[in-house]
């Protein structure tokens, strides 16, 4: 029987339309309040790691409520209000004494994707133009545990889903 794995801790949350895009222009290719209000609620309160092309990319800095970790090769780089590291060991030490969330971008999903044990992905039921894509996935790792369907309406362009994953441990 499949079972989910134990633990590692650490989740990735990202949201993606139907063909894959997460970003555009260096920002989000959408405007989605509910969805923002949901990735609030789920990493409130958590470590929060990202690359830093997508702290720049924030129109918030730092996000409150959690502990901001920023990953980069340029050893000068500051961030005011978030810990810089430069490299993921780094960014693991800080982040190891609670569940931690990977918001992105693309590049650090793909470098973590095999440490985490939770995906949170709000898939957008659209096809958009964009310029980063999320990495492929091996869908067969892990199984659905939740799935909430939030329709278009006045203030969403589009409707989407918010999944939920636990890794398969086989
Ligand atoms: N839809 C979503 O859920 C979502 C989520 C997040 C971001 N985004 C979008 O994605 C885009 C940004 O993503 P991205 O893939 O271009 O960049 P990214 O993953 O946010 O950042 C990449 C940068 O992180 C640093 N880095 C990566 N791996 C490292 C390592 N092993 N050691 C040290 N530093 C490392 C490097 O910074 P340096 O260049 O400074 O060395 C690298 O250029 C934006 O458009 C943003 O809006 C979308």
């Amino acid at each position: 029987m499949i079972q989910p794995q134990q633990g590692s801790g650490l989740s990735l949350v990202w949201a993606m339309s139907e063909n894959g895009v997460i970003g555009s222009g260096g920002t989000l290719p959408w405007s989605l309040p509910d969805d923002l209000a949901h990735f609030k609620r789920l990493t409130h309160g958590h470590p929060v790691l990202m690359g830093r092309r997508t702290w720049d990319s924030l129109w918030l800095r730092p996000l409150p409520g959690r502990l901001n970790i920023v990953l980069t090769r340029n050893p000068t780089f500051s961030a005011d209000g978030a810990q810089v590291v430069t490299s993921l060991d780094q960014a693991f030490e800080l982040g190891t004494t609670d569940r931690m969330f990977c918001i992105g971008g693309a590049i650090l999903f793909d470098e973590v994707m095999h440490r985490a044990d939770r995906l949170e992905v709000t898939l957008v039921h659209a096809e958009v133009d964009g310029d980063v894509y999320m990495p492929s996935v091996d869908w067969s790792d892990w199984a659905l545990t939740e799935e909430t369907l939030h329709p278009a309406d006045d203030r969403h362009a589009y409707a989407f889903s918010f999944r939920s994953y636990e890794r398969i441990d086989d």
